[in-house]
């Protein structure tokens, strides 16, 4: 998830393009750039890193006049995060940024490759440049070019394009991705991601619809759809909060980042699974060779997606896959072989305990791969190679797209290797199709949120919480109590089911609050008899499940799905929402819980 700037006018330009992109930088900044126009002269500076790099890149830079610019902030989904990659990218006379990911880049590339054209980046990118500029030779026309290019691209996208063809103009093309333009009295125009770099330069803006592309250059605004129809801007006044702009007009980033979980994972499920079957283009065929047993690695949330991956892999590929707690691994002396795949999953990529059970691995010969949000981090640079999860940047201390993310790429990463191994078609299928509708099931409704704001005022107190599952639904609980825990410091625990009747149920009473997991696709009379066993001791129970559960005290319905993995993520939205209004009742501070850092750097 990247961002984007943009700017039509005769005032600072340099000034709008790098504040607008430090604005857009909790959408992601592993590399940023930008690209100027005026008077004829056109310039492009990049840099690795933090936006303060490329700032320091344009210090000397200082355009004057009349003039188009468009800026870029990159979170990689393709390539590393190198000046190479990094956003504008050139083609002869022209620049192009994007925010998304272009399904059918590589199709693109090779025919235009076969064209003459030379392609300098990794990047999805770079194609649109060279497909503008291929039919631009073809037809003359600058926008024709651009808009025959845009139909040619699969995917999601948010484009800026300029070119010395049109030195006054700024193309568009919105499909999937944000994009945002605003006006002002001044007769400047602007682009951006979202609302927050236009905060004191545009009085109003219109929301770009997908499929919409078009031109702008001084006092004009040109937007068609897809059929060449031309659509008049409905343009709204610009909110003038910062913040709340930031978060899209949500309490907290946490809640945000909840909201964005159905749109960032079909970013991670985008060019990795088709219609007959999964593809990483990361991993090559041999990587995987003479592997017997995977072991997985990580800590808190990450370690939960570990748990529920392992299940999938065993489910799905029949390979041994167990999972360590990082900080254990690490001082347990263990015994490693070769034949095993060392898989850490991590958000920040720096967690301390996890890298050095990277270290350790690498040191015994092992194979490594990474499962992470950050390219460039210290694990990534670590490992022998790595799924990037792209969940774009997560703010929230409590981590949940990231964990969503982690997860899908879990699924696809298990069908992968069960694909190598030969699954039968029918079970591939039902799987696909199941992550197919993971994206609509993840949006949120209003009713289930709503449901959920209202019942989180009977969980405020109590001696404790217990989040109970079977199967994958036991690392859903330890998940769910864990985000309970982190912020709204309310105790909880993560429990299997099955063995509540082992000791735990001694502590069942009214005040004692189970959330229980129900799936009817996995072991739904098991866990049925053991909710029974603890109400039948008067504990209080909340209930989550597509089956009415009479005998609750509390119940939140989910859809009914023919998948359990559909249930599965379903649920995780119920325990981050539960977790979420009941710490926002609590009065807390939900971003910044107390005593927690988004990314534990130290032992
Ligand atoms: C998640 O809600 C927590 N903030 C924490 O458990 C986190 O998952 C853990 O520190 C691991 O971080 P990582 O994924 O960046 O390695």
């Amino acid at each position: 998830m990247c961002g984007i700037v943009g700017y039509i006018g005769s005032n600072d330009i340099k000034e709008f393009l790098i504040e607008g992109l430090k604005e857009l930088e909790y959408r992601g900044y592993d590399s940023a750039g930008m690209a100027v126009i005026t008077d004829e002269d056109m310039r492009v500076f990049k840099a690795v890193g933090k936006i303060r790099n490329l700032e320091e890149k344009i210090k000397d830079f200082s355009p004057s006049g009349e003039g188009v610019g468009i800026a870029h902030t990159r979170w990689a989904t393709h390539g590393k995060p190198t000046e190479l990659n990094a956003h504008p990218h050139l083609g002869e006379f022209s620049y192009v940024v994007h925010n998304g990911i272009i399904e059918n880049y590589k199709e693109l590339k090779k025919e235009l490759e076969k064209a003459g054209h030379r392609f300098v980046s990794q990047t999805d990118t770079e194609t649109v440049v060279h497909l503008f500029e291929h039919y631009l030779k073809e037809l003359n026309d600058p926008f024709r070019a651009f808009d025959k290019s845009v139909s040619r691209l699969e995917g999601a996208y948010a484009i800026l394009l300029i070119t010395k063809a049109a030195p006054d103009t700024v193309f568009f093309a919105k499909n999937g991705s944000p994009l945002i333009i605003g006006k002002n009295e001044k007769e400047e125009i602007f682009f951006a991601s979202s609302d927050a770099p236009l905060i004191g330069h545009a009085s109003e803006v219109t929301y770009l619809e997908d499929k919409t592309r078009g031109y702008c250059k001084k006092e004009q605004i040109s937007i068609f759809d897809e059929s060449g129809k031309n659509i008049k801007p409905d343009f709204k006044p610009l909110t003038a909060d910062k913040e709340l702009a930031q978060k899209g007009g949500f309490r907290f980033f946490m809640e945000k980042e909840i909201y964005e979980q159905s749109r960032v994972i079909s970013e991670t499920i985008m060019g990795r699974v088709k219609s007959d079957g999964v593809e990483l283009e990361e991993l090559n065929r041999e990587f995987l060779d003479g592997i017997e047993s995977i072991k997985i690695c990580a800590c808190g949330t990450s370690y939960h997606a570990g748990l529920s991956g392992a299940y999938l892999i065993e489910r799905l590929s029949r390979i041994p896959a167990h999972v360590e707690i990082a900080s254990e691994f690490r001082y347990k002396d263990p015994v490693l072989s070769d034949k095993t795949l060392f898989v850490v999953i991590s958000q920040s990529g720096e967690t301390a305990d996890t890298l050095e059970a990277l270290k350790m691995a690498k040191r015994s010969g092992l194979k490594t791969l990474a499962i992470c949000n950050v390219d460039n981090s210290s694990i990534v640079r670590e490992a022998d190679i790595t799924l990037l999860t792209r969940a774009g940047i997560e703010k929230g201390v409590a981590s949940t797209k990231a964990f969503a993310t982690q997860m899908m790429v879990l699924w696809i990463f298990a069908l992968y290797l069960a694909q190598k191994r030969g699954i039968n078609p029918q079970t591939l299928s039902k799987e696909i199709d199941a992550i197919l509708h993971i994206p609509k099931l993840l949006q949120v409704k209003a009713g289930l949120h709503e449901k959920i704001k209202r019942l989180s005022k009977r969980y405020l107190h109590g001696h404790g919480f217990f989040f109970i599952g079977r199967d994958i639904f036991y690392p859903l609980a330890l998940e769910g109590a864990l985000k309970l825990k982190e912020i709204s410091y309310l105790h909880a625990e993560g429990y299997p089911a099955g063995e509540m009747k082992h000791g735990p149920i001694a502590l069942a009473d009214p005040e004692l609050f189970t959330i229980a997991l129900m799936p009817k696709n996995l072991l739904y009379e098991k866990i049925k008899s053991n909710v029974e066993e603890l109400s039948a001791r008067d504990s209080t129970i909340l209930a989550i499940s597509p089956e009415p559960f009479e005998i609750a005290d509390d119940f939140i319905k989910i859809e009914s799905h023919d998948h359990y993995m559909m249930e599965y993520f379903e649920m995780m939205l119920v325990v981050q929402l539960l977790a979420l209004e009941i710490a926002i009742r609590l009065g807390n501070d939900v971003d910044m819980p107390r005593n927690l850092a988004k990314s534990v750097t130290v032992e």
